[in-house]
């Protein structure tokens, strides 16, 4: 057993500077918090409405017509030799996997940049294992499809670095991040309630293991420069991968390139606290074509209360200009001189 505290200490010894993952107390206050909230519902409590409604089975349908145009697209399947599974089976299955709830679930993390814009494709350049993400958002008090909110989606990118903000651990700590606002941006989610992008699989940093960070946004004002701007904010979360698939990507380039610490998910503290109280933060993942190198498919279906208020603070705001620093944000002077910066390392487990 090696104590997190120890390992840090060796770290910041050596000189690697430890990063955001690095402070996650705030995270596991609020993701048991929500565990602990009397109104908490998950996704699979909805199952019968679901279900009854068809929207079950019109997803499951629809997602795997999606999944084939993607291998269509790519040259691994033809078109019209769609296979499809009986859409009972997915119904009874329903909520078993790749679903997890919301009101308080897990923090923001120090990177968060507000005022990123409307857009599905997120690489602008970055490389590494391209995942396209299909994230349909429920409304659990009413168990219906969510039909116009925004979620908001970002991604260190693959060796382990954020876009939109300069830290001291984010990347090598200058300036040169904040320039771009790659795998950052936001979608709304339409009359099936589904939000898509195409992003990268996230690569790892010290103390965290490799995950996505969403916001579910609800009456923000579209403003004529494809940005949202005001209403309130239900669900702050983190999504994952399984770890063999992890792995997979992790062996290819540039993943392996990446010097960082790694943590695997069955370490992190947060990603075990995700996968209580019924709900499964872990992507839902197939191939498009033979290895993870030729694209990845991801579904999950997020449970949010939209009444419900959480107060996430950005660091930075995305402006024409790049990032720029939020006034007072509690997250400035990360690691070392934020208003959220108390630190009490979690115990690193074998
Ligand atoms: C909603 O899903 C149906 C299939 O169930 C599909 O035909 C339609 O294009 C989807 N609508 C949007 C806005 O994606
Ligand atoms: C990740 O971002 C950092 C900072 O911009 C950059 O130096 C690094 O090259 C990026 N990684 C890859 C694989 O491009
Ligand atoms: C979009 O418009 C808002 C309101 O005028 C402004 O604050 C923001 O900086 C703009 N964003 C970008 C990326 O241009």
């Amino acid at each position: 057993m090696v104590q997190f505290s120890q390992a840090l200490a060796i770290l910041l010894a050596t000189g690697v500077v430890a990063h955001p993952g690095g402070n996650i107390n705030k995270e596991v206050q609020r993701r048991q918090a929500h565990l602990d909230h009397p109104y908490r519902r998950n996704v699979g409590e909805c199952k019968r409405d679901l279900v009854e409604s068809g929207w079950v089975r019109e997803q499951h349908m629809r997602r795997e017509a999606r999944l084939h145009e993607l291998r269509v697209a790519a040259g691994f399947a033809k078109e019209g030799e769609l296979v499809r599974r009986d859409p009972a089976e997915a119904e009874a299955s329903y909520g078993e996997a790749a679903a997890c709830t919301l009101d308080p679930e897990a923090t923001e993390g120090p990177y968060w940049v507000t005022g990123e814009l409307i857009r599905q494709d997120l690489l602008t350049g970055e490389k590494g294992v391209v995942v396209h993400l299909d994230i349909n958002v429920i409304d659990t008090t009413g168990c219906k499809p969510v039909t116009d909110a925004y979620v908001e989606m970002w991604g260190c990118n693959s060796t382990g670095v954020y876009t939109g903000v300069q830290a001291k651990g984010n990347g090598d700590g200058s300036r040169t991040a904040v320039a771009t606002n790659a795998l950052r941006g936001v979608q709304p989610t339409g009359s099936n309630g589904t939000a898509t992008f195409i992003t990268l699989i996230p690569g790892h940093y010290v103390g965290r293991t490799n995950h996505l960070h969403t916001i579910i946004h609800h009456g923000a004002k579209l403003l004529p420069n494809n940005t949202i701007q005001g209403g309130t904010i239900s669900h702050v979360g983190q999504f994952y991968v399984d770890q063999n698939m992890l792995s997979d990507v992790e062996k290819t380039t540039p993943y392996s390139t990446n010097k960082q610490a790694q943590t695997k998910n069955a370490q992190d503290q947060l990603f075990n606290m995700g996968k209580q109280g019924g709900d499964d933060p872990v992507l839902h993942i197939s191939l498009i074509g033979k290895t993870v190198a030729d694209g990845l498919y991801a579904t999950i279906d997020v449970g949010v209360n939209p009444r419900a208020k959480q107060n996430p603070q950005p660091v930075n705001m995305w402006t024409s200009g790049g990032g720029i620093p939020v006034p007072n944000s509690p997250w400035a002077g990360y690691p070392d001189t934020c208003k959220y910066c108390g630190f009490k390392p979690p115990k690193e487990k074998e």
